[in-house]
C-alpha cells in the first residue's frame, strides 16, 4: 500500500502504531510519503519505508489530522505549517482519511481556527490589505522567538482570522488560488472521504456522501 503520512500531534500517534505494525511484520509492502520534514524524521526513526510522489505516482490512502472539520467534511489544516505538502499528498490519494478529536468539529469553518495561507516571502506585506478586503484579520505567523515562521518550503504563513467564520469557503478558496504570491491555502474542500472522530463517548466515523 502506498500511504500518505500527514503531520501533527494526532498523526504522531498514528505513525507510532503504523511503525509498530511494520516492525512486527504485520504490515508488509507499505511505503509512506511524508508531508513534512518532521513526519519524515519520525517515520524514518520508526522504520516505516519512505518514497516520493514522483516515484509512486499516486497513493492508495492518506491519513492526516485537521484543525477544523465542518459537517460536509470540509477542513481547515495548516496550524502545523505543513499545508502545502499535505494538500499535494492528499490530492494524489485515492482515499483521504482524517483523524481528529471532537473539539475540532465546527458548524462553520473559521470559527475556531484561522485559515492559514502560505505565501512567498517576496512582498508578503502587499497581501495584507487584500486579505482584509476579503473580511479577514491577517497576521504573519511568528515562531516562539518572534521571528517570521518559515515552512519546510521556505515560505511564510499568514493566518487569516474571520471573526464570524468563513462565510463562503469555496469563494474564498477560489479568490486565494487566483492570487499571485499565494502558494496555497489551508482550506481543504471536498477532499476528505472519511473523518474518524474521537470523543469521551468513543470513536465514530463520518463519511462523505457518495464517499
Ligand atoms: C499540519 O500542518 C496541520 O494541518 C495538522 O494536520 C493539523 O494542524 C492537526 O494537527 P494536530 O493533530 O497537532 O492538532
Amino acid at each position: 500500500m502506498r500511504l500518505g503520512l500527514g503531520t501533527g500531534s494526532t498523526v504522531a500517534h498514528f505513525l507510532r502504531h503504523l511503525g509498530a505494525r511494520v516492525a512486527c511484520g504485520d504490515l508488509v509492502d507499505i511505503v509512506g510519503v511524508p508531508t513534512s520534514i518532521r513526519t519524515e524524521q519520525a517515520a524514518r526513526a520508526l522504520g516505516i519505508p519512505l518514497g516520493t510522489l514522483g516515484e509512486l505516482g499516486s497513493l492508495d490512502l492518506t491519513v492526516d489530522g485537521a484543525d477544523e472539520v465542518d459537517p460536509a467534511l470540509n477542513l481547515i489544516k495548516g496550524l502545523g505549517g505543513a499545508l502545502l505538502r499535505e494538500k499535494m499528498v492528499a490530492q494524489a490519494s485515492d482515499r483521504f482519511v482524517v483523524i481528529v478529536d471532537d473539539a475540532k468539529l465546527v458548524s462553520r469553518l473559521g470559527t475556531r481556527a484561522p485559515v492559514p495561507v502560505e505565501v512567498v516571502t517576496f512582498e508578503c506585506e502587499s497581501h495584507m490589505r487584500w486579505f482584509e478586503a476579503l473580511g479577514a484579520e491577517p497576521k504573519v505567523r511568528r515562531d516562539e522567538a518572534g521571528d517570521a515562521y518559515l515552512t519546510d518550503n521556505g515560505h511564510l504563513v499568514v493566518d487569516c482570522h474571520f471573526v464570524k467564520g468563513v462565510p463562503d469557503p469555496l469563494e474564498l478558496e477560489s479568490r486565494l488560488s487566483g492570487r499571485a504570491g499565494v502558494v496555497e491555502s489551508g482550506l481543504f474542500l471536498d477532499m476528505a472521504d472519511e473523518v474518524v472522530v474521537a470523543g469521551a463517548g468513543g470513536v465514530r466515523r463520518m463519511t462523505r456522501r457518495g464517499g
